[in-house]
């Protein structure tokens, strides 16, 4: 997809990875629609990017219901939904209130398949679109203290997958974004937690998940809508591990479509 004059939508943009985001799909010639409860933040990133600032709390569920339709009078169409916003477990499942477990599911789960939903109609309408989602390495394989983070990773993932087949032949992208460590205040809050923070040294001795700059990640996203990439994974070395969960999904996919004979 040509970025250059679309409108695309980034949950999460208040700070870390969704503030990275936007401020590249900004750079690549994108009018961005920022979304997250921090107005403040989205207001002045929303300025500086020349975009659009929407504040909204994704956990409620009637600001949810409306926010394509809200986005969409405040800004114009959107183009691209980036569901990027997320929260992190901060230790073992047992010690978290049966609340904090479904506010996590509904955010990192509920959210952007609602959001999914809303989006394709309106795109397909329109005449395409792409949807891309924020999954991470933890839907792959999981360390202590994130569980649920881990099956709302994982559920995402495999629904994007799923969602992929139903749009095959259909002018809609979906790209599966699987990110490893970056330094944001999500992460240091996941290291709060001991276990997951001596699992995650670990990862990072062995090197097989060191830390990436958030900008090499947000930077490989932007590549990864303009090529229409179903999968953009960092870092690089994780291959072995999206390689091994992507299969499945890619034998069967296969198999229900055929595979096209040369010529
Ligand atoms: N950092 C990592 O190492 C890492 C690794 C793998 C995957 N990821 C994924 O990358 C994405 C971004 O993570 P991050 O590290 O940048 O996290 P972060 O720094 O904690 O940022 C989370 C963003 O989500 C927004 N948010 C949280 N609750 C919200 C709500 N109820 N309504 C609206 N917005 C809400 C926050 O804004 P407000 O507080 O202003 O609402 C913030 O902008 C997530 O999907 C995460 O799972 C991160």
């Amino acid at each position: 997809m040509e970025l250059q004059g679309k409108r695309v939508l980034v949950t999460g943009a208040s700070r870390g990875i969704g503030r990275e985001l936007a401020t590249h799909f900004a750079r690549a010639g994108a009018k961005v629609a920022l979304v997250a409860r921090d107005a403040a933040s989205l207001e002045a990133l929303a300025k500086d990017l020349g975009g659009t600032a929407h504040p909204t709390d994704l956990g409620q569920g009637a600001q949810l219901d409306r926010l394509l339709d809200r986005v969409e009078d405040e800004a114009g169409p959107v183009d691209v939904l980036v569901n990027n916003a997320a929260s992190a477990a901060e230790g073992a499942l047992w010690k978290q209130t049966g609340q904090e477990l479904s506010s996590r599911v509904w955010l990192n789960l509920v959210v952007p398949l609602e959001l999914c939903r809303q989006a394709v109609p309106r795109m397909l309408e329109r005449g395409g679109g792409h949807l891309v989602n924020v999954a991470s390495l933890a839907a792959l394989a999981s360390v202590p203290g994130m569980t649920a983070y881990a099956a709302t990773k994982a559920g995402l993932a495999h629904g994007a997958s799923a969602l992929r087949d139903e749009l095959k032949g259909l002018p809609i992208g979906v790209t599966t974004v699987l990110v490893g460590g970056v330094r944001t205040e999500l992460l240091e809050a996941g290291e709060s937690y001991e276990p997951f923070h001596r699992s995650f040294e670990r990862l990072r001795k062995i090197q097989l998940v060191p830390d990436t700059p958030v900008e090499v990640l947000a930077a490989a996203v932007v590549l990864g809508v303009e090529q229409g990439k179903r999968t953009v994974w960092v870092p690089k070395r994780a291959l072995p591990l999206v390689a091994a969960v992507e299969a499945p999904r890619k034998i069967v996919s296969l198999a229900l479509t055929g595979i096209k004979r040369r010529a």
